[in-house]
């Protein structure tokens, strides 16, 4: 079959068409209905079956290829390296579900898990899915307040820490954090699971906090029996930026989720069970969660979770690991590989490469210049994916296990099954012409594998997504976007005050909320500026509340840096704006709007647009010469 035939059925019959996907997965109960699109934009995937994510990804596999390996835990930075078999992973996850449920977690309850790239993060993961528990996963570079938000909003029985994580072999303490947060937080967990590395001392809180090794101990011959989840029950909960201060989320369910990762490892991924799976990014952001954990683990793919920088000990790390693992599958992002592009193609040519199949890469724009270097340097395809943590998989790409339909430098690709993809006028709603720009949207329903709604807000999930066009009910990704005469599409960076640094999804909304906070900062604006090597960089002009001793280079590169570390402290270093530029007046219309995207415009020396609202043109002046200074 070609892949119009295949992509048409999915849009003509999706009944059908994912009733013959669901049969990748193992169902305890088998589904009473493909999709109930009953109550729109709610729509309901394999209604009535029973599933559940733990069994796919793990116990399904020991039956049939226990002894190969499922998980690789590398780190570089404590220099250990562990190899779990399907079954030692079993024993592992049924250990951590035994500590879980002695510590009162039960079906429905959160888990948030605040962890570096350690083997017991995914254990912890599935561990919550095996007992029916909802985990929240928090990046390990986020800091206290990002961390207070996600704790007060998902109510979490449990949460599971480390001492520390690692990294250039800088020893980053996550304890005290996770101490900080749980202080700001309103809500309090009962009780805290720590794995203690022995990186750094922790301060344990008696009754709270609980000793995962000692825990450990106490089940190890535990078996803990799979709970049988509806597909539509809840699995996990991701918290993702938006345009309000206030992070979403996305919430996912479980027999759509497993069949549309099992389906993408099938068809876009053509992984196999038995091979190995290298995804560089963390399980703290959607990567993570679709393609480290669930989504190999479900196909019977090894594993691997990678701690550590890209060029150490040396640039070629990564290649070593595909050399000794015969991984055939690897994904990142495109600023990784701008990073090793900076190093001798030596580091890459002394490892043995034949088992890498294609390289894939998503989460960010993929320049020409860097998909043709690693394309050519490696000798393989590179697919570029673009999707959301929204969608959990890709919405845009090749789908190369259908038919190998030929790639665009600059586009993603074109439209997956499953996926109604429109470009859309922002004004108007209607239907863009071949190459003229839109907004990215996807008409209802969402595939399946797609988030379900905002944790605790259906109100906000509908009024967020899907009420951005007049008459229209269509999911908007918030992407800026053109379809060319063939059909491929090409996206334009975010509609909203979302940014990407270093393909990491980030608020600016946040940022300046944490900015604001500084005791001098009378206002703040945050934009993404483009970068060479991250995409993009936050830069933030503010305004002082007293500028009068802020006036020579060296005051106010200290302001600048006291208020880098309130960012810092706040939300992680990862959200620290590249600079911190004063000013006197921000760009605003005459209502008080501020007009963000001319004054990103200009800091990327662009036209500035349409400026007849302006209040006061000096203001855009004052940004031009700040950022010529
Ligand atoms: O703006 C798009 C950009 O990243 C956003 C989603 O980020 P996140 O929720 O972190 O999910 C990443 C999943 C890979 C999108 O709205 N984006 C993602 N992939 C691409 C991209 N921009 C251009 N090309 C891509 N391939």
């Amino acid at each position: 079959m070609n892949y119009a035939e295949f992509y048409k059925q999915s849009i003509d019959d999706p009944q059908a068409f994912w009733g013959k996907q669901a049969e990748l997965i193992s169902w305890h109960r088998p589904y009473k209905q493909v999709l109930d699109n009953s109550n729109p934009p709610f729509s309901k995937w394999f209604v009535g079956g029973e599933t559940n994510l733990c069994f796919n990804a793990v116990d399904r596999w020991v039956e049939t290829q226990g002894d190969k390996p499922a998980l690789i835990a590398i780190s570089t930075e404590t220099n250990s390296e562990k190899v779990y078999s399907f079954r030692e992973l079993q024993r592992e996850v049924e250990r951590m579900a035994a500590i879980m449920k002695s510590l009162g977690v039960g079906k429905g309850d959160r888990v948030l898990i605040y962890m570096p790239m350690i083997a017991e993060a995914c254990f912890a993961m599935l561990a919550c899915a095996r007992i029916g528990a909802i985990h929240s996963v928090v990046f390990g570079g986020f800091a206290s307040n990002s961390l207070a938000t996600r704790i007060a909003d998902a109510q979490p029985k449990l949460v599971v820490s480390v001492d520390a994580g690692s990294r250039g072999g800088k020893r980053v303490p996550y304890k005290p954090l996770l101490d900080a947060a749980i202080e700001l937080s309103e809500y309090k967990p009962n009780r805290v699971l720590l794995v203690d590395r022995g990186l750094v001392p922790m301060e344990w809180v008696t009754g709270r906090d609980v000793d995962y090794a000692a825990a450990r101990t106490q089940h190890m011959d535990a078996q803990v029996p799979v709970t049988w989840l509806e597909s539509n029950e809840a699995s996990y909960i991701l918290y993702t930026s938006g345009t309000t201060g206030r992070p979403k989320g996305v919430q996912r369910d479980v027999g759509g989720h497993a069949v549309a990762l099992a389906a993408s490892m099938k068809h876009i991924y053509c992984g196999k069970a038995g091979e190995t799976y290298f995804s560089s990014s963390d399980i703290g952001w959607v990567v993570g969660h679709s393609y480290i954990i669930y989504g190999p683990l479900i196909t019977g793919m090894a594993t691997i979770m990678y701690e550590g920088l890209p060029i150490a000990p040396d640039p070629g790390i990564w290649w070593s690991i595909v050399e000794k693992y015969k991984v055939t599958r690897m994904f990142t992002a495109p600023t990784a590989i701008r990073v090793l592009k900076k190093y001798p193609t030596e580091f890459m040519h002394k490892y043995d490469l034949s088992s890498l199949k294609t390289l894939y890469l998503a989460g960010e724009p993929l320049d020409e210049t860097t998909s043709h270097w690693v394309s050519s340097e490696l000798g393989v395809p590179v697919i570029d994916n673009y999707w959301q943590t929204e969608t959990g998989w890709p919405i845009l790409t090749i789908v190369k296990g259908i038919e190998d339909l030929p790639t665009k430098l600059g586009s993603p690709g074109i439209p997956v099954y499953g996926y109604k993809v429109k470009i859309l006028n922002e004004a108007t709603g209607e239907e863009c012409g071949a190459n003229e720009k839109g907004v990215v949207v996807i008409e209802g329903p969402l595939p399946p594998g797609c988030m379900q709604t905002v944790y605790g807000d259906d109100d906000r999930f509908a009024k967020t997504y899907w009420n951005n066009f007049a008459n229209k009910q269509v999911y908007s990704t918030f992407d800026w976007g053109i379809r060319d005469a063939d059909g491929y599409y090409f996206i334009l960076g975010r509609t909203d005050d979302v940014i990407n640094v270093a393909g990491h999804r980030l608020g600016t909304r946040e940022i300046e909320e944490s900015i604001s906070s500084h005791s001098n900062v009378a206002e703040v604006a945050v934009v993404g500026v483009e970068d060479k090597l991250k995409g993009q960089v936050a830069v933030a002009f503010v305004i002082l509340k007293n500028a009068a001793n802020v006036n020579s280079a060296e005051s106010k590169l200290a302001m600048e840096k006291e208020i880098m570390a309130v960012v810092d402290k706040h939300l992680g270093a990862l959200a620290r704006p590249a600079r911190v530029h004063f000013v006197t007046l921000l760009p605003k219309t005459r209502s008080g709007k501020l007009l963000r995207r001319s004054l990103q415009a200009i800091c990327e020396g662009r036209d500035p647009g349409d400026l007849t609202t302006i209040e006061d043109p000096s203001s855009l002046e004052q940004i031009r010469l700040v950022m010529q200074g």
